[in-house]
């Protein structure tokens, strides 16, 4: 498809200061008023209220340069269009949907019975639960499962159309019970995540460059009906360059609360939007839904993840489920699953022990757990070179 985004150099911004006064709520109306055309985006089954929907099936099932071609579509509704894409269905039975959200549950329950009251950025105490680095305790309770939810192509594909290669997932499981208030509006992490003191220290150009650090994900692990407070959105919102010091400003929370975008889930659909897109968790009024999601920070190879991961564990436990999963011939799956545990990228590494096999850089974990399925190593085998690779990332 043809980018809309093709501004010839002479019109790339200047690497100025970003100041709160500079912050204009006229210009953010006149960004965020568009309207979505289905047309504009051919592999989009709908739009709802300026969203983008997407058949996971379809997405799924795409190969090769048609792939590519999605991922066009995908990055460019995630830059220059309305922020956000829902994948209906992106999650079900074949990735153990159900499992999982009874393991999230078990998990909690274990956090509960030992006393943990886990803080939140945004939530008082008791509104919500929250599972931090569900990744690997995800990967931890139950290698096979956690290899099987995140064989998922809807994942790697909107993870790579934004990302690119080498991507680092994170995740953490948020609960929010009845009664949960809503958040107000925000950007995420990274220039979301600090004082607007502090991110105006950064100049314009970090600030166009934040996002593309970051994918927001949300997997619904429930059905999540409006009176549940599914997430509140406001799409084109990404698209406005000041808006890292707008976002606490009282007239654009004002306009963020009688323009915001909210739409119902499915349990198994799975919402990406840029980080930059103003949002916020909304209020549970239900009387009984516990509203579980499934929050994915996924970062670039290029940033630093807000979570810290022991991957190198990680691989250990799901290595021999990768194999069986290799062994059944689901060679995509065991990419994306490796995608979402392995370290990808090759640095930072200490270059007096690290040298390049090919190339310009050593291997990764992802390049190892690759070879050793490939070259049929045992447990004890993996687990000898994956230290032996660990080792050479230490200074
Ligand atoms: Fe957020």
């Amino acid at each position: 498809m043809t980018l809309r985004s093709a501004d010839p150099i002479t019109a790339v911004p200047r690497a100025d200061r970003i100041t709160e006064s500079g912050c204009n709520l006229d210009d953010f109306v006149a960004l965020t008023r568009r309207t979505t055309t289905l047309a504009d985006y051919p592999h989009a089954t709908s739009t709802e209220r300026g969203v983008l929907f997407y058949d996971s099936a379809t997405v799924t099932a795409a190969t090769g340069e048609a792939r590519e071609v999605l991922a066009d579509e995908l990055a460019d509704a995630l830059l220059n269009g309305p922020g956000i894409v829902v994948f209906a269905g992106a999650f079900d039975d074949r990735h153990g949907l159900a499992e999982t959200t009874a393991l999230f549950q078990d998990i909690i329950a274990d956090q509960n019975d030992a006393g943990v009251s886990n803080g939140d950025h945004f939530a008082k105490p008791g509104a919500n639960d929250r599972v931090w680095n569900a990744l690997q305790k995800f990967a931890e309770r139950d290698p096979e499962l956690f290899t099987r939810y995140y064989s998922n192509s809807v994942l790697a594909l909107i993870s790579e159309a934004w990302l690119g290669p080498w991507y680092q997932v994170t995740s953490s499981v948020n609960v929010v019970n009845p009664g949960g208030a809503a958040q107000n509006p925000h950007r995420d992490y990274h220039l979301g995540f600090m004082s607007t003191d502090t991110a105006a220290s950064f100049r314009a150009h970090v600030h166009r460059l934040s996002p593309a650090l970051t994918l927001q994900g949300a997997i619904a692990h429930v059905d999540m009906p409006i009176e549940s407070g599914p997430t509140m959105y406001l799409p084109y919102s990404q698209t406005y360059a000041a808006g890292y010091l707008a976002f606490n400003l009282p007239e654009f929370r004002e306009y963020f609360a009688n323009n915001y975008v909210q739409l119902p889930l499915s349990a198994g659909d799975a919402v990406f939007f840029n980080p930059a897109l103003f949002h916020a968790a909304g209020h549970n009024t239900s009387a009984d839904i516990k509203r579980m999601a499934n929050l994915l920070q996924v970062s670039s190879a290029f940033g630093r993840a807000m979570d810290a991961v022991d991957r190198s564990a990680m691989l250990r436990w799901i290595y021999p489920a990768l194999q069986q999963r290799a062994a059944a011939g689901d060679a995509r799956g065991v990419a994306n699953a490796i995608a979402a545990s392995a370290e990808g990228y090759a640095f930072p590494s200490n270059l007096d022990l690290d040298q390049p096999l090919t190339g310009l850089t050593g291997e990764s974990q992802a390049q190892l757990v690759a070879r050793a399925l490939a070259d049929g190593f045992d447990a004890a085998r993996f687990d000898q070179e994956l230290s032996a690779l660990d080792a050479r990332h230490i200074p």
